[in-house]
């Protein structure tokens, strides 16, 4: 899986604000504390000397150091506790002063031994969600809520559900990408929504957008100067785990979308990065919209699945 670079800059720089929170927290409570319990202060002074005593014993030389080393043990915790029981005779709590963490488990810092920690993977598939174009549709279209009921072939459309639940638990290994096609209302852009909403739970990134709002941020992309350095606003649709190009065929065709079109397919293809793209048009209508190289590569590489039926949102009302 790889997470979106945006993701993970966003959510590592919010990680390291945690931190530097905690951590001055801590300070303010610190420097409270020595203002109105001059003693705490005198023992944190005592046993922020601890270091240099060590260091002072062991230079004492070999002879008895390991008697100094526990006398000086025995003193740190005697200070520990007399720091403790200060607090609290304050009305603190005894650990009032220890750095806090928002994670124990990993103490803010999104890993443990090298593993990626919950809490961190949860931010970034938040993240995720947030990036990917379908926290909104993901509310109502998802598995639990895509009914057989509204289907005439409902074995075929039951073979397809369970097709797109092991496409998902396979997208590890195989990227497929597939072309949705059927006429409006037949569920495409559900079953893309569902997919979508699972793998990013998975962990990977998933960007969903419709055809002609793609090639708008190419197009835009090409006008907008980049001071600084920012990333143009469409690498991710060349970027991300799996790119859903919802209603392919609707956007106002150019020259400039069928080359944007081309040069989408073809990256991702070739970086092994798969596309689900859904289209209304049947195949002889792509084929008159669009370039042979386009269509070749739709029609040879890309599974395709057809959706048949009656316009489910009529169905509905
Ligand atoms: N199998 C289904 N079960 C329940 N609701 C569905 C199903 N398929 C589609 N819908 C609903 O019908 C409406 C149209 O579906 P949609 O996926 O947008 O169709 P398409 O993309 O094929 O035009 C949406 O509100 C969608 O949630
Ligand atoms: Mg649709
Ligand atoms: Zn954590």
């Amino acid at each position: 899986m790889s997470y979106s670079r945006k993701c993970v800059l966003l959510v590592n720089e919010e990680f390291e604000e945690k931190r530097r929170n905690n951590e001055s927290i801590m300070n303010a409570r610190i420097s409270e504390i020595h203002s109105k319990i001059p003693k705490i202060q005198a023992i944190d002074k005592e046993l922020s000397q601890t270091g240099v005593m060590i260091m002072s014993c062991a230079l004492k030389g070999r002879e008895g150091l390991e008697e100094r080393l526990s006398e000086l043990r025995a003193r740190n915790l005697e200070l520990q506790e007399k720091r403790k029981s200060l607090l609290l005779e304050a009305g603190y709590a005894p650990d009032y002063t220890d750095l806090k963490y928002d994670c124990a488990l990993c103490q803010d810092y999104g890993a443990v031994n090298g593993k990626m920690c919950q809490c961190y993977k949860s931010r970034i598939i938040e993240e995720q969600f947030k990036l990917s174009g379908i926290s909104n549709l993901v509310k109502t279209q998802s598995f639990d809520t895509f009914s057989l009921d509204y289907y005439e072939n409902k074995e075929e459309m039951e073979e397809l559900v369970k097709w797109s639940k092991k496409y998902i638990n396979e997208f590890d290994t195989k990227k497929t990408s597939l072309l949705f096609v059927g006429g409006t209302g037949m569920g495409k852009t559900h079953l893309s929504t569902a997919i979508a909403k699972s793998l990013i739970e998975k962990g990977y990134g998933v960007i969903y957008e419709t055809a002609q709002n793609i090639f708008f941020d190419f197009e835009n992309d090409r006008f907008i100067d980049r001071f600084g350095g920012a990333e143009p606003e469409a690498t991710k649709y060349l970027e991300c785990d799996l790119l859903i190009i919802d209603d392919l065929g609707a956007e106002n065709i150019t020259p400039f979308t069928v080359s944007c079109l081309y040069n989408i397919i073809n990256t991702r293809l070739n970086k092994n990065l798969p596309i689900i793209a859904s289209t209304n048009f049947d195949s002889k209508e792509i084929r008159g919209k669009y370039h042979d190289r386009i269509t070749s590569r739709l029609f040879s590489d890309f599974g395709i699945k057809i959706f048949k039926g009656t316009d489910i949102r009529r169905q509905k009302k």
